[in-house]
This record gives structure tokens, C-alpha cells and sequence, in this order.
């Protein structure tokens, strides 16, 4: 069988651990016999630079014929000055998610057993490790809402964003995150602002309409500023964090940060047809690009979660999951995650992808 992926690497680090992923790709597609084609197409910054906007049609076309999307990162100085909706992210990453109503997007936070010095957490609180999955509704709340602009002259001039959630894409996101949990520890914690918001109050409603149709997984709410810091206090109690569109941005930031590095947290944007969108939850990070030093995981990670849900390869999907594990209790490690009197001990964006590749081919 043969499948398609559209190979949107964009701005910034993009490029360079997008070509580790391949690396990565190539190295299980020989092993399992995958039979994967690969169309590359400009997006983001890149785009504008060669066809003079962020989505060109047949970037969108080609996503369309494809079986999932690899996508890279955009954004960067470089494009700052254009008005917000030519720029790479409003103008690309999120109307590519609007188009596929890509409405459930992923995330897995997972600190690596014996790596917990890699965590900026309190090593008490590291050594009991975590493992948490953010569950981000990605296609509606304050990203989408209208209207969306601004207004009036002079200091009466006013922006105004609008924060807006249905029953229905409360529910449909909901559902996701129990079903997640009772693959898992089956707990959800469900990260709000209730207190303030018309939309949280709504989005707490819907949420325990579906928690009864969970009975085994446990459910318990939390506002957002709080999980902010419960996440460093206490991680370990976290299992599935069911967050609306905003809120789930914040907190896989800071999940991914607690893990060791915003380089390692991987994603997955899945519509209710199953078709995804794979990408590291980090930018084009434009303060280390070009340079060979990124931590291209987050992306080969990305590459196995297509893998898996798109094309259903859960052997291959594994396969570089574990050699990802290995390269880090190897102690391999991209300059990010080593404290900074040991950096002449990194490895290049390069090496990394070398080993990794290296690691999927020895496996038995
Ligand atoms: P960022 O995630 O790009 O970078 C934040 C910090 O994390 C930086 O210090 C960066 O060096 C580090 N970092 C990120 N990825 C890394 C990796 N793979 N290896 C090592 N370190 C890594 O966030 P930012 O600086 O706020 O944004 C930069 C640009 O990226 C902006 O234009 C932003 O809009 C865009 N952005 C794009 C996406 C996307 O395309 N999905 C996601 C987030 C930000
Ligand atoms: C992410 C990014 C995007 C978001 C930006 C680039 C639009 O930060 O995927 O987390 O806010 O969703
Ligand atoms: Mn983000």
C-alpha cells in the first residue's frame, strides 16, 4: 500500500528538523517495508517569499490529495511587519487548521526515566516523574471567534477579540479527552476560567454532561492560572488536560518546557474524519535557526504520531518512538537540554537525526 504525505517544513528551524524527520522516516520505511511518497510544498514565510502569500493554492491542494500533512513551523522577524493576516501564522498555519476543522489537536508530555535532571523542576518533584497529555481544542475559542479587529481613532481606538464556543465543539473536544483518559490513567482535569469567563461556564457544563458517560474516568476542573502552577508543584497528579483553544497553547508550552526542552514535545491535529496534521508543538525558534543545533525530536516525534493515526503503522510508529528514548538514555543530547558548563558535549540537529535513524535500523 502506498500513501501520500504533504511535507510542509516552513521558517526558521523548520527545514533543519524536518530533514532529520525524513531521515528518520526513510530509515523505518526500509525496515517495514512502508511504501511512503513525499510532496514538498512552500508554506509560512517561505511562501511568501517565492509565491508571495503564506497558502498558496496549491500547497492547499496538495494537502488535500494527501493522506496527512508533516508540517515544520512558520513565522519569524522576517515577516513581523506585514499585516497580521498576510503573516505566516494567521495567514497559513491556522487557516490550514480552519480548513480541515482540525479541531482536536494533541499533545504528549512525557518525562524520560532517568533524564529528570533535563526538567528545570525541583528534583523531588522530578523524581516522581509525569506524564501528561493535552487534549487542545484547536479550531474554535478566542483564535476563531468574530468578529476579530479593531476600531476608531486616536486613544479611542480599541482591538476586540471574541471568545465563542458552541455545546457542540465543547462536546466533540470532550469526548476526545475520556476517551484518551480510559487508554490511560483515566483521569481528566479540565482547565478553565469559570470564574470569569461565559465561555468556561459553558465549557464546565458541556464538560460534565460528557464525563457521565465516563463513569470510570475521573473528572475534576481546574482554572487556568492555577494549573499553571499545580503543573509545578505537582505534574505527576495530571493525566489528560482537556484545555479550550488558548489555554491549551499556555500549557503545552510549559509542559514541554518541564520535560526539558520546548524541542521535544510533539503533536497531532486529527478532524472528525481522522485526517491529521503532525507538528511540534514549538515554533521556527528564529533565535537558534540556521545554525544546526535545534533538537529536531519533537518533529521525528511528530512523524511517528502520522504514522500511527494517519497510516495505522504502529510497529514503524513504535519503532521511532523507542529509538527516540534510546539516543536520550544514550545521554544524546541537543545543546538545549545539557546544563550550560557541559555544551561542548551537544550534539548537532544532524547527529541526532543520524542516530536516531541509526537506532531505528539496528532495532530488532
Ligand atoms: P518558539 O517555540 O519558536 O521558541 C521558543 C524557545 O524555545 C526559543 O528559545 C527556542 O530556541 C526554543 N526552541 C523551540 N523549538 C526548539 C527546538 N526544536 N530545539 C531547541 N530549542 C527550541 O516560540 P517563539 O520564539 O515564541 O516564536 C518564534 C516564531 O515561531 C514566531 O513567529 C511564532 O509565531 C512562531 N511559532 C510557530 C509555531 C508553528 O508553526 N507551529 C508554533 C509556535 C510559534
Ligand atoms: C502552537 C502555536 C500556534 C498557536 C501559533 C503559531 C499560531 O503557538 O501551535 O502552539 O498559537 O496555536
Ligand atoms: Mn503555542
Amino acid at each position: 500500500m502506498s500513501y501520500q504525505v504533504a511535507v510542509l517544513a516552513g521558517d526558521g528551524i523548520g527545514p533543519e528538523v524536518m530533514a532529520e524527520a525524513r531521515k528518520v522516516l526513510k530509515a523505518v520505511e526500509e525496515r517495514f517495508s512502508l511504501d511512503i511518497e513525499y510532496s514538498e510544498y512552500d508554506v509560512g514565510g517561505a511562501a511568501i517569499d517565492h509565491h508571495g502569500c503564506p497558502l498558496p493554492e496549491s500547497t492547499l491542494k496538495g494537502c488535500e490529495e494527501a493522506d496527512a500533512i508533516l508540517f515544520g513551523s512558520v513565522g519569524g522577524p522576517k515577516w513581523e511587519h506585514l499585516p497580521p493576516n498576510d503573516q505566516p501564522e494567521r495567514g497559513a498555519l491556522l487557516p490550514l487548521r480552519g480548513h480541515f476543522e482540525l479541531f482536536c489537536n494533541m499533545r504528549p508530555a512525557k518525562l524520560h526515566v532517568g533524564l529528570e535532571h533535563m526538567s528545570p523542576l525541583r528534583s523531588d518533584i522530578s523524581a516522581q516523574g509525569f506524564d501528561v497529555l493535552c487534549v487542545r481544542e484547536l479550531t474554535g475559542g478566542i483564535y476563531f471567534g468574530k468578529p476579530k479587529g479593531r476600531q476608531g481613532e486616536g486613544e479611542q481606538e480599541e482591538a476586540f477579540d471574541t471568545m465563542r464556543y458552541s455545546r457542540r465543539e465543547v462536546r466533540r473536544i470532550a469526548k476526545i479527552a475520556f476517551e484518551a483518559a480510559r487508554g490511560r490513567r483515566k483521569k481528566v482535569t479540565s482547565v478553565d476560567k469559570a470564574n470569569v469567563l461565559a465561555c468556561s461556564v459553558l465549557w464546565r457544563e458541556v464538560v460534565e454532561e460528557v464525563a457521565k458517560e465516563f463513569p470510570d474516568v475521573a473528572l475534576e476542573h481546574i482554572y487556568i492560572d492555577n494549573a499553571t502552577m499545580q503543573l509545578l508543584r505537582r505534574p505527576f497528579d495530571f493525566d489528560v488536560m482537556l484545555c479550550s483553544n488558548l489555554f491549551g497553547d499556555i500549557i503545552s508550552d510549559e509542559i514541554a518546557m518541564l520535560t526539558g526542552s520546548m524541542g521535544l514535545l510533539s503533536s497531532v491535529s486529527l478532524n472528525s474524519d481522522g485526517f491529521g496534521l503532525y507538528e511540534p508543538a514549538g515554533g521556527s525558534a528564529p533565535d537558534i535557526a540556521g545554525q544546526g543545533i535545534a533538537n529536531p525530536i519533537a518533529q521525528i516525534l511528530s512523524a511517528a504520531l502520522l504514522l500511527r493515526h494517519s497510516l495505522k503503522e504502529e510497529a514503524a510508529a513504535k519503532a521511532i518512538e523507542d529509538a527516540v528514548a534510546k539516543a536520550l538514555s544514550d545521554g544524546y543530547l541537543t545543546g538545549e537540554l545539557l546544563p550550560a558548563d557541559q555544551r561542548d558535549k551537544a550534539k548537532s540537529t544532524r547527529e541526532m537525526g543520524d542516530y536516531i535513524a541509526q537506532a531505528v535500523r539496528e532495532a530488532n
